[in-house]
């Protein structure tokens, strides 16, 4: 076995390869495991509670676009909206990997599981996106349309894998302005939303709509603020202003760039 394991190094050292143990990664996972745990210890002596899960460090190692600090403001909001009445949304789902950290930390509830994707990929940029962060190197905010596109076989699979129920989630399918004007299925009422469509408009639209269906205590998140296209952060400080206009009605806090781009609007009336 030990001359095998040599020859097989040998060969890949000439193709330019190393062998490692898959033990290395396993370690990383516990590391990383054990300091998501220190620090939900933490937010809990500071009377944050989030309940302990052991398949909530498997899912924020498996996020992408969504930083393990950004997904604990979503782990904590939840936890914090979760006698709020009204269901939990996602508006930009692609391949599923935060559905089902969202989901994950609802299945000890009842609330139901309300996600949104054209699963088209990115929708076409307003006047108001530019280009802030070429984040793929395509040179043009215009040049986005349709990237990120996956089959919305993918969040199926992601949700199916947590043993999510599949009564428990709705798929609307199709472009948010369409939805919104056309789709009977709509949610009345929202707790808690996590915003991550790209773009201004169906930022702005979506955020409309929240506005109409969410009530104290529920929360939003909207991803990528003042990062990617400038369009995100317009549409939310528009939003703002326009709601908070007479009183306050939403409270904002912007995360510090160095732990990721996102806003958290708290509904305070
Ligand atoms: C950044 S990805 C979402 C990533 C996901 N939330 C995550 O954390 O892994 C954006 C998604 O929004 C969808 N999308 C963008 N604009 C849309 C629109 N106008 N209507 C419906 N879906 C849209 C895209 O198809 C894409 O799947």
């Amino acid at each position: 076995m030990k001359i095998l394991k040599k020859a097989i190094k040998k060969a890949l050292a000439v193709l330019g390869y190393e062998l490692h143990s898959s033990s290395g990664e396993r370690d990383i996972f516990i590391n990383f495991s054990n300091l998501a745990q220190a620090y939900e210890q933490r937010l809990n002596e500071l009377g944050i509670f989030i309940v302990a899960n052991e398949i909530r460090s498997k899912l924020l190692v498996r996020l992408t676009g969504t930083q393990p600090a950004e997904a604990y403001f979503i782990v904590h909001a939840l936890a914090e909206c979760k006698d709020v009445s009204g269901v939990v949304c996602e508006f930009g789902v692609a391949q599923g990997e935060t559905s089902a950290l969202i989901a994950n930390e609802i299945q000890s509830g009842n609330k139901i599981l309300h996600l949104f994707d054209s699963f088209e990929g990115l929708s076409k940029p307003t006047k108001e996106d530019q280009l802030k962060d070429d984040i793929f190197s395509l040179g043009s905010i215009e040049a986005y349309t349709g990237t990120m596109s996956c089959p919305e076989e993918m969040v199926r699979t992601r949700l199916k894998a947590i043993s999510f129920p599949p009564q428990r989630f709705v798929i609307h399918k199709g472009l948010i302005d369409q939805l919104i004007s056309d789709d009977v299925s709509l949610p009345k009422a929202v707790s808690f939303a996590y915003v991550d469509f790209d773009f201004y408009e169906p930022i702005k639209l979506t955020l409309n709509f929240l506005h109409q269906t969410t009530s104290t205590g529920a929360i939003i998140i909207v991803d990528d603020y003042d990062f990617f296209s400038t369009g995100v952060k317009t549409a939310v400080d528009e939003f703002l202003e326009e709601k908070n206009a007479s009183e306050l009605i939403y409270e904002c806090m912007v995360s510090n760039k160095r732990y990721g781009c996102f806003a958290v609007l708290k509904r305070k009336g």
